[in-house]
């Protein structure tokens, strides 16, 4: 599923990053290239709570599952 259709970003993108330890609304918009409008049409800056929400839940998994 596609979180930026403008750039191509899809979910596993996003759940890379959560891997990754990348889980704070500005380091994902950074990492990821999205920005309130002025390079891109930053629609999806508008759903960045539920960004975050997908790299956290990744992240918690692989922490856990690290731990094993
Ligand atoms: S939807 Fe992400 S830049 Fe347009």
């Amino acid at each position: 599923m596609y979180i930026c259709p403008c750039k191509g970003i899809k979910e596993s993108d996003v759940e890379k990053l959560g891997r990754a330890g990348i889980t704070c609304p500005e380091q994902l918009a950074a990492v990821l290239g999205i920005d309130d409008g002025e390079t891109c049409c930053g629609r999806c800056l508008n759903n960045i709570a539920d960004i975050v929400t997908i790299a956290s839940q990744e992240h918690l998994l692989c922490s856990a599952s690290s731990h094993r």
